[in-house]
C-alpha cells in the first residue's frame, strides 16, 4: 500500500513538472505497479533461458552449435538447383515460424548438401531471438550417456531432462552408428519425451525416409511430421569439394 502510495506522489510530481503536451507512460500508479511486474516476469523468463542454454552447453563441454557451424546463415547458402531453393525456403520459414506449433524438421540425403549448415542457420536465427539451441551428434550423445553409466557426468535422468529443455534438440547423424540396445532406448526416450512435451526435435541422416521410418518406428515418424513438422530431401551432390581446401592440413 505505502509503495503504491508513494508511487502516487510520484506520478502527480511528474506531471507537474512534464511539459505540456508529453503523455505519461503511466497515469495511475496501478499502471505503474503492473508495468514493473511485467518487466519483472520478462527478466525472470530471460534468466531462466539463459540457464537452460548454459547447462544445454555444460552438458557438452562447447557451444549449443559447433563453432564450424557458428557463421552458417540462410543467407550464405548458396542455391544452384531447384532442390537447394526448395530447401532453404523450408528452412526459413521453419525458423520463423518456430514457436507457432510444435512441429519438427527432418533433412534427410547426400553427404556434404547442406543438413547441417541448414539446421545451424535455423540455430542460429533463433539464439538470436533468445531461443536456447543444442545440436549433437548421436555418437556423442553415446558417449554422454555412458559417461552416466560409468558415474560421469550426472545421472541419466537429468541428462534426459536437460536436453528436454532445450527450445530446439537437434539430432544429428541419425543412423551413422548402429545404437547399442540401451541407447536406443535412450534415443527414443528422448524424441518420445520432446514431442509429448510439444517440443520439436531436428533429425539430420543420410537414411531415406523408408530407412529412417524403420529405425525409428511409425509413432515417432507420424509425430514428427504432425502440427506442420517439415521433411525435405536433400538428393544434390555434395558442396564439400568446393570447400575441402579449407581442411586439408599439410
Ligand atoms: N548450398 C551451400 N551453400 C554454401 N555452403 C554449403 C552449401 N551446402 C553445403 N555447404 C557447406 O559445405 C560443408 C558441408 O555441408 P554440411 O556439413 O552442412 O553437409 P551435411 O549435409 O550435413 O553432410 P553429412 O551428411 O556428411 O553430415 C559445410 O561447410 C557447409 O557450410
Ligand atoms: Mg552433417
Amino acid at each position: 500500500m505505502k509503495n503504491i502510495a508513494s508511487s502516487g506522489n510520484v506520478i502527480e510530481r511528474l506531471k507537474k513538472i512534464m511539459p505540456p503536451g508529453v503523455q505519461p507512460k503511466f497515469t495511475t500508479p496501478q499502471e505503474w505497479r503492473d508495468w514493473q511486474l511485467e518487466e519483472g516476469r520478462k527478466r525472470a523468463d530471460e534468466v531462466s533461458r539463459v540457464n537452460d542454454q548454459v547447462r544445454a552447453e555444460k552438458i557438452l563441454g562447447r557451444s549449443g552449435i559447433q563453432d564450424l557451424h557458428r557463421k552458417c546463415t540462410f543467407a550464405n547458402y548458396d542455391v544452384a538447383c531447384e532442390g537447394q531453393r526448395h530447401a532453404l525456403t523450408m528452412a526459413k520459414r521453419y525458423a520463423q515460424n518456430f514457436g507457432e506449433g510444435f512441429g519438427s524438421f527432418v533433412f534427410s540425403g547426400n553427404p556434404g548438401t547442406g543438413k547441417n549448415h541448414l539446421a545451424a542457420a535455423i540455430g542460429n536465427h533463433l539464439l538470436k531471438t533468445k531461443r536456447t539451441v543444442l545440436i549433437v551428434t548421436i555418437p556423442d550423445l553415446s558417449t554422454l550417456i555412458r559417461a552416466t553409466y560409468d558415474g560421469e557426468g550426472g545421472s541419466e535422468s537429468a541428462l534426459l531432462r536437460d536436453l528436454s529443455r532445450v527450445d530446439l534438440l537437434v539430432l544429428d547423424d541419425v543412423g551413422v552408428q548402429r545404437a547399442s540396445k540401451n541407447e536406443w532406448v535412450v534415443l527414443n526416450q528422448i524424441i518420445d519425451r520432446r514431442l509429448s512435451s510439444l517440443r520439436p526435435v531436428g533429425i539430420l541422416t543420410n537414411l531415406t525416409h523408408q530407412e529412417t521410418g524403420e529405425m525409428l518406428g511409425a509413432r515417432i515418424m507420424d509425430r514428427l511430421t504432425m502440427d506442420n513438422g517439415i521433411w525435405v530431401n536433400f538428393d544434390w551432390g555434395s558442396y564439400r569439394p568446393k570447400v575441402s581446401h579449407l581442411h586439408v592440413v599439410k
